[in-house]
């Protein structure tokens, strides 16, 4: 049955190639932002209905969902998901699908996620006599940006009727070699949160501090600080980072400022020491700029909670990716501190995050995601395809 159904969805996968890297072209040269993918939703809409899926939902504004339904569809029910949005960056690949946009580009490689979707939702459909269950499709806007496509696809409960059991997302790696996938199991991704500090204190000349509350001096207090709550207070065994890269200071050799601003990103893997970690680091600073005369105003933009991947989950799906690959070909990965916002869907259901490896070195494919030369060899797009249908159809009969 396992070879079977993997030779199936090999020979439609190989079938429709041409079509694939067609349709990853297109969504590459037309890229729109963040909650703004009005013309890639319609795309993805009328793709789905000449499959001849009709069961078609839009959820969330420009997200969609469809479902697939097997034999006995009210059996079991489990997710496959994609992100619609691309990036505000300028492209400097001289290619033919080049975007159109000017400004907005894939950098991330969601244009691939979302052929990715479409390619195993044709093999499905065309295989919906051979499984048993419903497979739900989603297609959300928004990862890039907060509050995250995926929170507001489940505030509008994308995750019930029909509820999935279990959802897998997968997401291009240009560090991993075309051909190869990679799993982590457990804690996968970082929660993410943004910190904006103001620093005040009173300006004056720089030759007379007694007469002035230095913000600079405070705002370097606080800096080294707060580095103790990660490397002091945080538990060893949970991974936390906190980072500031922007100080904005705007005196001068002898002007003292009134305000200092510091941005910077604090991210763990652990929802309580999360918060905790916001209180103790609100309490720190305002402390000591207190104690040093001035005042500090301290905000916290929440972003995506940490991902975790579901033990069992993906070790079926790293299994799966064995038959289907081969072992030479599924690699382990480590703990990743970027954050994600399939992650929301990963605190509510069991749900597996998996990377595609993109990389071909000959090629020169080697650019990093988010960057204006990133670029994908598109022999991963058949696998992308391939090894979500497959673990769709592995799922649904586990
Ligand atoms: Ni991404």
């Amino acid at each position: 049955m396992t070879n079977q159904i993997i030779d199936q969805i090999k020979l439609l996968a190989e079938n429709n190639r041409s079509k694939f890297i067609e349709m990853r072209h297109h969504l590459h040269a037309n890229p729109e932002l963040s909650f703004e993918e009005f013309e890639t939703s319609k795309f993805v809409k009328n793709q789905l209905i000449k499959i001849g899926i009709t069961d078609i939902e839009h959820v969330a504004n420009t997200g969609i969902v469809a479902l697939i339904k097997g034999k006995n569809s009210e059996k079991k029910v489990i997710a496959l998901r994609a992100d619609l949005d691309a990036l505000p960056i300028l492209e400097q690949n001289d290619v033919m699908y080049k975007s159109n946009n000017l400004g907005v580009m894939h950098a991330c490689g969601h244009d691939v996620h979302t052929t990715c979707l479409l390619g195993a939702a044709e093999i499905l459909f065309n295989l919906r006599e051979s499984f048993e269950g419903t497979i739900k499709l989603i297609f959300q806007p928004g990862e890039e940006k907060l509050p995250g496509g995926a929170s507001l696809m489940i505030a509008e409960n994308v995750l019930e009727n029909p509820s999935p059991e279990a959802i897998f997302g997968q997401h291009v790696m240009p560090l991993i070699p075309v051909g190869k996938v990679g799993f982590k199991s457990g804690l996968y991704m970082a929660s993410s949160d943004e910190i904006f500090i103001k620093v005040i204190g009173k300006g004056g000349h720089g030759a007379m501090p007694h007469l002035n509350i230095d913000p600079i001096v405070i705002a370097a207090q606080i800096i080294i600080a707060l580095q103790q709550i990660v490397s002091r207070m945080a538990s060893p065994i949970i991974p936390s980072v906190l980072s500031f890269g922007k100080i904005n200071a705007n005196g001068a050799t002898n002007v003292i400022p009134n305000e200092v601003f510091i941005e910077g990103t604090f991210r763990t893997l652990d929802e309580k020491w999360r918060f905790d970690a916001h209180e103790k680091m609100i309490k720190m600073a305002s402390l000591i700029a207190e104690g040093m005369g001035g005042k500090c105003e301290f905000e916290v933009r929440k972003g995506y909670p940490f991902l975790r991947n579901d033990e069992d989950l993906t070790s079926l799906a790293k299994h799966g990716a064995i038959e289907y690959l081969g072992n030479e070909n599924v690699i382990d990965l480590d703990t990743w501190m970027a954050a994600e916002d399939f992650a929301y869907y990963s605190q509510i259901i069991p749900a597996c995050f998996y990377r595609l490896g993109t990389r071909n070195e000959k090629k020169g494919i080697v650019s990093s995601v988010h960057t204006p030369t990133f670029d994908i060899d598109e022999d991963a797009l058949n696998i992308g395809v391939g090894l979500m249908a497959y673990l769709a159809i592995k799922k649904l009969s586990n």
